[in-house]
């Protein structure tokens, strides 16, 4: 999971040389000229740019290295977007995979040799992820660009793309170093990943001439070119995709190139049927099948444009990130709740904790949380100095990007990203603790260990304990976060909020029905309702858990007026918002009052003095009954749910084979649905909605999609249904 930086030196014309593959990252000769050569005009981009009919263009590069071509491509991009700002095409998506990615200095040096781009340099240095594999989705809102940074190696990580059925890339950045000096990179798999995700007529650019590489790229179905090279390169190649051409030839790998059904790797589409194999190996085959590859929903159906209509119910974190990823992408939304104002429900807590729930090992879920936080926190950043930007007051930001001049005070900042200490309390989590940190999967900029004169220096009060410490995190008041998100969707021009709008169902062709008789037509729904979904019919067949909670406001006084950063144990508690800490919290499985109880308060109370028992401030922690208590909800998995609504019931013929072992790959894909749902985000909404909500945005207007595909299925909405058909229970 943590990923392996690169090692380089800089030789006397200033260009970085990868040690461990002895080869200039971009050309001696003009390294801007080259990308411009190579893969601006190798792809015919300007042509084709101006001809596109199509909102986004999607490049995908092998390779990222210091960023060369991707600032090129966004450069060029920015000056197409200034000279057609009516064109139908408005976004560009740039994804590429980095194996082995260059320390951010590194990256600084290299690319300090180009003036020419220095605005996009420095965007991408503000922006440069940790080094943790997977996908870094970065945003560069002033250049209509979205970078995701894939970090690890191609070949793992192209298996992961999912593919609408209509392929992905429209075109292709092929790189890497030489083919003589980087074999690995340069082998069929990677020619018949790119021919899966290739659409009819998806071009590509190289450097190289290889025979390897033009047979390779023949045999999988792209039509090759060869072109006059850049610099001392006599030829290169460029070419495009043609979906038939492979089906026609007798040695292309053909297979590989079709599509992959929702959710399911090209491997897992060449593997013979079971019934093909001997029974000793039948059984294990199934089980293989039965890994999380699935009928998972994907969706297919016509992408969202801004001709539609999209009506949001809810006004939590789920409800808001929603509305601002979708208007963002110019799609008008009408925003239903059912109260007067905004956060009504969990995100009514006046402070949440911001921080992922981390094992020692790279779990999926682990893996999930750790990269819903990253992005949390790039948007968070990007939300506060926005909103503030908007109602032209005074930054008040203190994030690694942008450090403000001017310390704010506690009361006039409703966030702080302070950092979260997750304390060593007590043996038994002394050892969980002590495996995270000899395992070593994460990279330190994410978790660390800290002793307890670190501890007690970067909390400001007097704790004896060692701990964990989580740099990038803090702590966030959610329905201040939810009113600025509502804030930055409304500037869009696209927005329309519906107080008193309360839910009561929708029919399949989009008209939404509220209590008093109102209703309103949409498009596409999402509904973001928080634990207002138990008893929905809309959500019937999803196995739901509500959990009650109940959070402290307790009176900041000395010693704890003094503490500087989130402290984490079976609870948690905050430095001051106000002149009161959030103290939490209880967990009350299967009750869906919100009252604030004085035997929940006393609980609380209680969890801190036995984790904090060998502290000084323990007796001074005291509760004047202010409260609030809320409903969580979350799911069987502990996963959020994000994805189709479907009525599962009704579809449970169609998939009860998979309970006697019929492929996933042979099951017919989920039917188009136009509502959907971002739901289930248990105690950790801070940290997961706003990548969630992404993804759900991306997935309606058929985006490349921020998450691996087993990411993808373990928050999908169907995973319960196939769960259920495969252990034969339907
Ligand atoms: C005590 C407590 C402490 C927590 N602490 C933290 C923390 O420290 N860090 C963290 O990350 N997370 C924390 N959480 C979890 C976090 O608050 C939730 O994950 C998050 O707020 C969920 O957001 P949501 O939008 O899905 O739901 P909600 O915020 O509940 O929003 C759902 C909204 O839907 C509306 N609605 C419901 N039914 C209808 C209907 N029929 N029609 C129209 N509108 C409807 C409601 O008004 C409600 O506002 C805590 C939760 C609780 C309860
Ligand atoms: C020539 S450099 C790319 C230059 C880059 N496009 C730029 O603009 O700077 C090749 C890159 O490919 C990466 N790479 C090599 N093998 C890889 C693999 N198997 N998977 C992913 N990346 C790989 C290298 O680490 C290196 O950063």
């Amino acid at each position: 999971m943590k990923s392996k930086h690169a090692q380089v030196h800089f030789n006397e014309n200033g260009i970085p040389i990868a040690d461990h593959f002895d080869d200039v990252y971009f050309s001696n000769d003009s390294g801007i000229n080259e990308t411009q050569h190579v893969f601006i005009k190798g792809n015919d981009l300007h042509q084709r740019w101006a001809l596109w009919e199509k909102p986004h263009f999607t490049i995908a590069e092998t390779g990222f290295g210091t960023g060369l071509n991707f600032l090129v491509a966004m450069h060029e991009f920015k000056q197409f977007r200034q000279a057609n700002p009516h064109h139908p095409l408005k976004r560009l998506f740039f994804i590429t995979t980095e194996k082995y990615p260059l320390p951010k200095a590194d990256i600084e040096r290299a690319l300090s040799t180009f003036p020419s781009l220095q605005a996009e340099t420095e965007a991408l240095i503000a922006l440069y992820p940790i080094g943790l594999d997977g996908c870094h989705r970065l945003h560069f809102t002033a250049f209509d660009t979205t970078l995701d940074l894939w970090i690890g190696d191609v070949h793992q990580l192209l298996g992961q793309w999912h593919s609408p059925e209509e392929g992905l890339v429209d075109a292709w950045f092929l790189d890497g170093f030489a083919p003589s000096k980087n074999p690995d990179m340069w082998t069929d798999a990677l020619f018949s990943q790119m021919a899966r995700l290739s659409k009819n007529d998806t071009t590509f650019g190289t450097f190289t001439a290889a025979g390897i590489v033009k047979r390779g790229l023949a045999n999988v179905g792209f039509v090759i070119n060869k072109r006059a090279g850049f610099g001392r390169k006599r030829d290169m190649l460029t070419g495009y995709f043609q979906l038939t051409s492979a089906s026609e030839n007798e040695n292309s790998n053909i297979e590989t190139a079709v599509r992959c059904s929702p959710g399911s790797s090209p491997e897992s589409e060449l593997q013979p049927s079971p019934q093909s194999l001997p029974k000793a190996t039948q059984k294990k085959h199934s089980q293989k099948l039965r890994l999380p590859e699935g009928p998972y929903y994907r969706y297919n159906n016509a992408p969202l444009t801004e001709e539609h209509h999209v009506v949001v119910v809810g006004s939590g974190l789920a409800a808001a990130t929603m509305c601002l990823a979708l208007t963002k992408r110019d799609i008008r939304v009408t925003l239903c709740f059912d109260g007067d104002s905004l956060a009504q429900g969990a995100s009514g807590n006046p402070q949440g904790g911001f921080y992922p729930q981390l094992h020692s090992e790279a779990s999926i879920a682990s893996r999930l949380q750790a990269h819903c936080f990253l992005y949390a926190r790039d948007y968070y950043d990007s939300v506060n100095s926005n909103i503030h930007l908007q109602t032209s007051t005074k930054i008040i930001t203190k994030t690694s990007i942008e450090v403000n001049e001017q310390e704010p005070t506690k009361e006039e900042n409703k966030y702080d990203f302070c950092g979260v200490i997750q304390l060593r309390f007590n043996d038994k989590v002394g050892v969980r603790q002590a495996k995270l940190v000899n395992d070593d999967v994460w990279p330190s900029a994410l978790i660390r260990h800290v002793d307890s004169d670190e501890v007690r220096r970067i909390a400001g009060v007097d704790l004896p304990y060692e701990g964990l410490f989580i740099p990038k995190g803090g702590w966030l008041s959610p329905p201040q976060l939810v009113s600025d998100i509502i804030d930055l969707a409304k500037a869009t021009g696209k927005l329309t909020l519906k107080p008193n709008h309360c839910y009561v169902s929708h029919t399949s062709d989009g008209n939404v029905e509220f209590t008093h008789g109102k209703s309103i037509k949409a498009d596409h729904v999402v509904l973001a309702l928080g634990a207002g979904a138990v008893g929905t019919d809309a959500f019937d067949s999803l196995p739901l858990r509500p959990v009650r909670g109940q959070v402290e406001a307790i009176a900041s006084q000395q010693p704890i007026d003094a503490l500087k950063t989130v402290l984490c144990h079976k609870g948690y508690m905050t430095p001051a918002m106000e002149g009161r800490h959030a103290l939490g919290s209880t967990y009350v499985k299967n009750d869906l009052a919100v009252e604030p109880r004085e035997d929940e308060s006393e609980q609380n109370l209680a969890t801190h003095e036995q984790a904090l028992a060998d502290t000084d401030m323990v007796s001074q922690l005291k509760h004047d009954g202010t409260a609030r208590a809320a409903t969580r909800l979350g799911s069987p998995d502990h996963q959020p749910v994000v994805g189709a609504l479907h009525n599962f019931k009704t579809l449970k013929q169609e998939y009860a084979d998979l309970g006697v072992g019929k492929p996933f790959q042979q099951v017919s894909t989920l039917p188009q649905s136009n509502v959907s749902t971002l739901s289930c985000l248990g105690s950790r909404g801070l940290t997961t909605a706003p990548l969630l909500a992404e993804v759900l945005a991306s997935t309606l207007l058929r985006e490349p999609l921020p998450l691996n595909n087993d990411l993808l299925n373990a928050v999908n909405t169907s995973r319960f249904m196939v769960r259920e058909a495969v252990r034969g229970e339907f």
